[in-house]
């Protein structure tokens, strides 16, 4: 993909399911000068995640979808077409996309995960790191596939695991690393 600039951004949409800092970061990146990207569109599967705020603060249009249902599944899909979505970019959103969603946006869907994959798919990645005395752990951004968190990585970073963590201070710790991360990725996919 060639960088985009002016009224030529990248239409995005993040999906979410809570906090929303994630999202957060990736807004006031998207309000940089030279960012490649426009956010669209928040989407939720959760009516009560607390991210679905910036929707108004920032003034950007929202969706809740129940994604456990074929029927708003084909909803969303139209509902993304129609606003010519380019990117997806999964920030905290804790459903597993079907493969006819993830068919319909090859290529197209990014995913944030508090862990250095490979390691530790799925969740609760700060209590296994700590649990199996792990040095580092991390956060990695990757292309989303069918198989959970195994698509082509992005780019990663490392954080020291300190012998005081607890699985709530490690996840505040990666989190920082995640919002600048996120940013990176796009940047480093659309330069390509
Ligand atoms: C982040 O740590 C993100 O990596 C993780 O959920 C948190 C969401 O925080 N995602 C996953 O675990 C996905 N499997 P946020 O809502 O504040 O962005």
């Amino acid at each position: 993909m060639a960088l985009s600039t002016g009224s030529n951004k990248i239409k995005t949409a993040i999906f979410i399911s809570g906090t929303g800092s994630n999202l957060k970061s990736l807004i006031k990146f998207s309000k940089l000068k030279n960012s490649p990207i426009m956010i669209k569109m928040i989407v939720s599967n959760n009516s009560k995640a607390k991210g679905l705020q910036y929707s108004k603060i920032y003034k950007i249009k929202k969706k809740i979808f129940d994604f456990k249902n074929a029927l708003f599944e084909k909803k969303i899909i139209n509902e993304l077409k129609k606003d010519n979505i380019d990117l997806i970019c999964l920030a905290g959103f804790m459903e597993i996309l079907s493969k006819n969603f993830i068919n319909n946006f090859k290529g197209k869907i990014l995913n944030i995960h508090p862990s250095l994959l490979p390691k530790y798919k799925g969740l609760n990645t700060h209590e296994k790191a700590i649990k199996n005395r792990d040095r580092y752990s991390g956060c990695t951004v990757h292309f989303v596939n069918s198989k959970l968190d195994s698509g082509k990585i992005i780019n990663q970073k490392k954080v020291r695991i300190k012998k005081i963590d607890t699985p709530k201070s490690l996840a505040k710790r990666i989190l920082i690393q995640e919002h600048k991360l996120y940013p990176a990725a796009i940047m480093k996919i659309l330069s390509l």
